[in-house]
């Protein structure tokens, strides 16, 4: 038996994805850009046995059968750089909602990927290791790596940036949590029904590059109120796509709407803070560091609001123990 454990952090992304190119590669339709936090993680252990007669997960305690096949699809493309035919089992715990918006797949299988891979004797920062945690989840090799990281589309695939370490440019992150129920409708499901159904799908996709850039040039310059009404921008424009794919995408709920318009007059009133909210009601406000006091104050405020997590730009994917 060879065994391995890692550590990922959710991402969120200011630059969003939504949509793919190719389902069966899970190619992204649009780059992304996304800031790694420290305060989420997910715990993942990984041990191949050659006595198991196919991989096997346990996902907070629980069997979870509904994720067998991209585990499976994962675990295949790293059993194929090894060269191994051993099957895995998998225990992966985080400690935040699961499937609710806050990127527990993107953690998930970035700790996946890189404790399958010290377990399987590969290099666990092996760049081809991006493409397996692309497999799980779109949005899981952002956070391989920490800090500010961009995800670009290449013409056969996609590669990651990092382009910003996280004492680089410090921010902070307030997540609000409104519920802890999972979602409806998975953003992969979702996407695809978007690309099918709304007349804004076009449009995004179109206008997503020029939004990429100017983040770049932001992020350069450390533009932080360029940065919030972009980012803000970027994600309005994604969640008009989700409202108008049929069935609806309505992923907000009415806190969710009440922590945006609190947000947003912090930020009139001259607070540096912005949101971004992704397949899911959760609101994250992002922040200069010395804004997050009164930004916590301010969300913890809102009826509706159960908890605030609160933290920093975190770390890559790390392998924190192996036994191989
Ligand atoms: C709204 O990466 O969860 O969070 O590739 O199908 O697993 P799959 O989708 P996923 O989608 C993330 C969508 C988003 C925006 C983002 O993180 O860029």
């Amino acid at each position: 038996m060879s065994s391995a454990t890692a550590l990922a952090h959710p991402n969120i992304a200011l630059i969003k994805y939504w949509g793919k190119r190719d389902e069966g590669a899970n190619l992204p339709a649009v780059g992304s850009l996304s800031v790694t936090l420290d305060a989420l993680r997910t715990r993942t252990t990984v041990s191949f046995e050659a006595d198991l007669a196919r991989d096997e997960l346990v996902l907070n305690g629980e069997t979870a059968a509904a994720e067998q096949t991209r585990l499976a699809r994962c675990l295949d493309a790293l059993r194929q750089l090894a060269g191994s035919r051993e099957f895995a089992r998998v225990h992966s715990d985080n400690d935040f909602p699961t499937g609710a918006g806050l990127a527990s797949s993107a953690s998930g299988y970035a700790a996946l990927t890189v404790a399958g891979a010290m377990a399987l004797g590969l290099d666990p920062a092996d760049a081809r290791l991006e493409a397996v945690a692309r497999i799980g989840s779109g949005s899981a090799p952002r956070s391989l790596y920490g800090g500010f990281v961009l995800l670009e589309n290449t013409a056969s695939g996609t590669r990651c940036k990092p382009l910003l370490a996280p004492a680089e440019w410090p921010l902070n992150v307030v997540v609000a949590v409104t519920t802890e129920a999972g979602k409806a409708t998975s953003s992969r499901d979702g996407m695809v029904d978007s690309e099918r159904t709304s007349p804004y799908y076009a449009p995004w996709v179109e206008t997503h590059p020029a939004d990429l850039a100017r983040a770049r040039t932001l992020l350069a310059a450390r533009d932080f109120d360029g940065l919030a009404d972009l980012a803000e921008h970027n994600c309005l424009k994604m969640h008009a796509v989700m409202l108008t794919t049929q069935p609806p995408l309505l992923y907000w709920l009415p806190v969710t709407l009440a922590c945006m318009q609190v947000i947003t007059e912090l930020r009139r009133q001259g607070v540096p803070v912005f949101y971004t909210i992704d397949a899911g009601p959760q609101v994250k406000a992002v922040c200069l560091p010395e804004a997050a006091d009164a930004v916590a104050e301010a969300l913890g405020a809102v009826p509706g609001v159960l908890r605030l997590i609160t933290g920093q730009l975190g770390e890559g994917a790390r392998i924190v123990d192996a036994d191989a």
